[in-house]
């Protein structure tokens, strides 16, 4: 079993989540509330390292009344540094890593109180990492990105529902949505989406779309 999952993001009208400098800061003040009632009503929230060393986001609920979800970090490496806000003790936080990764960083860790899972091989195995989270009680995810992550998850047909906001902004260069080998055409993606609402947002010129992920297997 594993979890349900979310995938929540915010895009440019070119699909882009972060300009080449890695400029992400797309969403409005009512969708901001939006995210953090989302975040709320989880059990956990997760994010790649790269958002992770690049944004250093707390991923707690301010905006709205409410507990926190568990933070969950894809870190195969341990790159993300020990004083990164997402390991502040506000709320529990799981790493996700390999066992390439230094065994001191993973000591260091556990040592603040954040729980590690570690995987053998190169990379995270993410559906054997969502039962794992499934069985530590998280029945219900978020996932906030970015590109490399989103692309694993929805190849790996992991995604329940996909909520875009779409920004009035173009970016023509930086990360996508979902940043992977890409498919050829319109039938490889192994997932369809449907529609299931557009709305505008109350700040005015953004539109919060909301698919159901259906995988074609
Ligand atoms: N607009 C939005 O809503 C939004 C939301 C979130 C993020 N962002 C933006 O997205 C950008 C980051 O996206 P990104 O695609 O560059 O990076 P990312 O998806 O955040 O993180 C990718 C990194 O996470 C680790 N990772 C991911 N999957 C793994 C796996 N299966 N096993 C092991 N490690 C794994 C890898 O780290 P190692 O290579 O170190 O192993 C990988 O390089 C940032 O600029 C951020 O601002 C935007």
């Amino acid at each position: 079993m594993r979890p349900y999952v979310y995938l929540v993001s915010a895009i440019t009208i070119d699909g882009r989540i972060a300009s080449r400098t890695g400029f992400s800061k797309l969403s409005c003040p009512y969708d901001l509330k939006r995210l953090h009632e989302l975040r709320a009503r989880v059990d956990g929230v997760l994010v790649g390292a790269r958002t992770v060393l690049v944004d250093n986001p707390q991923l707690t609920v301010r905006y709205v009344q409410g507990r926190n979800p568990a933070r969950v970090v894809v870190d195969g490496s341990l790159s993300i540094p020990l004083d990164a806000r997402v390991l502040s003790g506000e709320a529990p936080t799981i790493v996700l890593t390999t066992s390439g990764a230094p065994k001191e960083k993973v000591r260091a860790l556990e040592g603040m109180g954040v729980k590690v899972l570690v995987f053998d091989g190169p990379h995270v195995p993410l559906r054997d990492a969502l039962e794992r989270l499934y069985d530590m009680g998280i029945r219900a995810l978020l996932v906030e990105g970015g590109g490399r992550v989103n692309w694993q998850m929805l190849d790996q047909c992991l995604v329940d529902e996909l909520i875009i906001t779409v920004t009035p902004y173009l970016f023509g260069a930086g990360t996508s949505l979902a940043e992977g080998p890409g498919y050829a055409d319109v039938e490889e993606a192994p997932f369809r989406l449907e529609l299931l609402s557009a709305e505008r947002c109350q700040c005015g010129q953004e539109v919060v779309l909301r698919y159901r992920v259906i995988c074609k297997k």
